[in-house]
């Protein structure tokens, strides 16, 4: 044991005796702070270290300004939302054909719990995969233009679970740096080694891939990017990535969360440039565009087979609902057979993009319909929020860590399901708060 270690047991030792105690310590320089009021709020017996772990750490964020409040919606989430009995009109969610209200899902889920009952009652490999599970996976597959897809509970434990079925510690993995957290997660579970790839930036990852290839350290390199960037809306350049990585035989993994209903007519962002056989994951969720809930990976029937027996969320985790899993088909179903809300998503959303732009705001490079409104400083995006939500605009912001320091923004999602009046309503908001606030 080296002095380090040993300094640390004693630290860890006299907190333990100063939290017990009812003392407060101050994490950076060590000075006991104050004495802390313990009560607990719920009967029975609480852990002290718990409690006051959690109450530093919760005033601190208070403190800070850190702390997010959720808001809490009296009603479906549309394109108009209801929040303190205030009737907004929703620019935030991910809902991009507006499926999460149809009809025709709403029915497939009530007729699927009739026939199948509320839950799936086990895990799929135990007791836990009925025929419309099945479907499910074989109706992905057919759009992704895949041999095989398998289906998870999320989005984010899918790729905890698909990344870490694959890649061990002695792989390693080039990670665009805006990568989504859940693919951060899933990378570090793996244990495999990550190398971060500067955005979108084919040369740097043709760099680190040669480097990781020559050092001889890993058995296996996979590349993983996000398809559609969720806070910039730029689209992941699937050609370059496809060159690079055939060139190196590096794995190749696209989480298209936000392509997957939005490009390539609906079938992904993958598919929109043709490299459905050529991209090794192609990994989707069922909860934006598709308007339920749960995730996927659509690839060969080889890397299916092996997802089923040793990615854990699927192995150790209780199905989708049968309701789901019906809801899901037949989004699938509508998308397959008509790009009409497909169509209606895009021309909302240049039409929200050109009110926006002419009024002078900078709305970034998207290439989707991500439309984020960039506003720079925290704290005069944050502020631009509030005025938009009390106007009757909900759109929130984004700040820092999100996004880097200084690209402060509010981030717009129009859907299919806008008319053209809500927007045009939207677009006055903003420029009503926009003038007020000197943003433009
Ligand atoms: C790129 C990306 N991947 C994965 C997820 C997680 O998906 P889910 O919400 O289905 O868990 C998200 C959700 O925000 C996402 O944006």
């Amino acid at each position: 044991m080296n002095i380090i270690e040993i300094s640390a047991i004693l630290i860890n030792k006299m907190k333990r005796i100063l939290f017990m105690e009812n003392l407060c310590y101050n994490r950076t320089n060590g000075q006991i702070l104050r004495f802390v009021n313990l009560t607990c709020t719920q009967e029975g017996k609480m852990s002290k270290l718990l409690d006051t772990f959690l109450k530093e750490n919760l005033t601190e964020l208070k403190e800070k300004g850190l702390y997010n409040v959720i808001d809490v919606m009296e009603g479906a989430n549309g394109p108009k939302i209801r929040i303190n009995g205030k009737e907004l009109i929703n620019l935030s969610s991910n809902n991009y054909l507006g499926l999460a209200t149809d009809e025709r899902l709403k029915k497939a889920a009530k007729d699927a719990t009739d026939k199948y009952g509320v839950g799936a009652g086990a895990v799929r490999t135990i007791n836990g995969t009925m025929d419309i599970h099945r479907e499910l996976e074989r109706k992905l597959a057919e759009f992704k233009g895949t041999e095989a897809a398998i289906a998870f509970q999320s989005g984010f434990n899918c790729n905890m679970g698909a990344i870490s079925a694959v890649m061990t510690k002695r792989d390693a993995i080039l990670s665009d740096e805006l990568n989504h957290a859940s693919i951060i997660d899933g990378c570090k579970l793996s244990g495999a080694k990550i190398l971060r790839v500067k955005h979108q930036d084919m040369e740097d990852l043709r760099k680190k891939g040669k480097e990781a290839i020559e050092s001889g350290l890993y058995e296996k390199i996979m590349y993983i990017s996000d398809g559609v960037f969720s806070m910039d809306g730029d689209v992941a350049n699937i050609n370059g990535i496809v060159e690079v990585c055939k060139d190196l035989d590096i794995i190749t993994y696209i989480d298209d969360a936000h392509g997957s209903g939005v490009m390539g007519k609906g079938a992904g962002t993958v598919k929109h440039f043709g490299h459905a056989k050529d991209i090794d994951f192609q990994m989707g969720t069922l909860s934006k565009a598709i308007g339920v809930v749960g995730g996927y990976v659509a690839g060969t029937q080889d890397l299916i087979d092996w997802l089923k027996v040793r990615a854990r969320p699927f192995l150790f985790s209780t199905s989708i609902t049968p309701a789901n899993a019906a809801a899901c088909i037949k989004a699938i179903e509508i998308m397959q057979e008509d790009t009409s809300l497909n169509e209606k998503l895009w021309e909302n959303s240049k039409f929200l993009k050109e009110k926006l732009k002419a009024l002078g705001f900078n709305i970034g490079h998207s290439g989707t319909p991500i439309t984020p409104v960039i506003i720079g400083d925290e704290n005069l995006t944050q502020r631009f929020s509030k005025r938009l939500i009390e106007e009757g605009v909900y759109a929130k912001s984004i700040v820092f860590p999100t996004v880097p320091l200084g690209t402060g923004r509010v981030r717009n999602m129009p859907t299919a399901a806008h008319t053209k009046e809500m927007l045009e309503e939207a677009a006055k908001i903003y420029e009503k708060v926009g003038k007020e606030l000197k943003v433009i």
